[in-house]
């Protein structure tokens, strides 16, 4: 007889409007949407903004930065958490807020980070002892919010098991 299937489940709140959201997520969004006007993006002209809020209450943004070198080109989200823990290493990130922008088409879904960021942001969250609230939106439509980067990644690779 065949083993049952394991199974996991993924939370997330979908928020139809900013109005749903804190004051406090509703700033950060909004500093990840004046980031898009930051990204370099000449070579794929897709726009990536986003913002973390640190433990003091401060918040930092960062974009997208291409490179000639597709490879190099180097993601919002990395760009930005890199520069808070470099600039904050005794600060907690408490959340991140992505958004997007492509001039082509409109995009109305939420767009969520991609496979590398995501294992960045884990090794974020076990470098601080505490979960980074995500929060995603496209360039308009719902919001989804979650309340860490781990339900992102359920199978992420651990230092642990180094
Ligand atoms: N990009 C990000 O900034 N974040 C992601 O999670 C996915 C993709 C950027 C990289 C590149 O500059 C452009 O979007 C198109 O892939």
């Amino acid at each position: 007889m065949a083993k049952p299937d394991k199974k996991m489940e993924i939370n997330w709140q979908a928020h139809a409007s900013l109005e749903e959201l804190s004051t406090a997520q509703q700033l950060l969004l909004q500093a990840a949407v004046e980031a898009l006007d930051k990204a370099y993006a000449p070579y794929s002209n897709f726009h990536v903004g986003a913002a973390v809020r640190l433990n003091t209450g401060e918040i930092l943004n960062g974009a997208n930065f291409e490179n000639a070198a597709y490879p190099m080109c180097l993601c919002a989200e990395r760009s930005t958490l890199a520069s808070a823990v470099s600039n904050y290493p005794n600060s907690v990130v408490e959340a991140m807020a992505i958004t997007v922008r492509n001039p082509e088409k409109p995009i109305d879904q939420p767009a969520a980070p991609c496979g590398a960021c995501r294992q960045v942001l884990v090794e974020a969250e076990g470098r601080q002892s505490a979960d980074i609230e995500i929060l995603m939106r496209g360039e308009s439509g719902p919001i989804y919010i979650l309340s860490n980067a781990k339900l992102l990644l359920p199978f992420y690779f651990s230092g642990s098991f180094l």
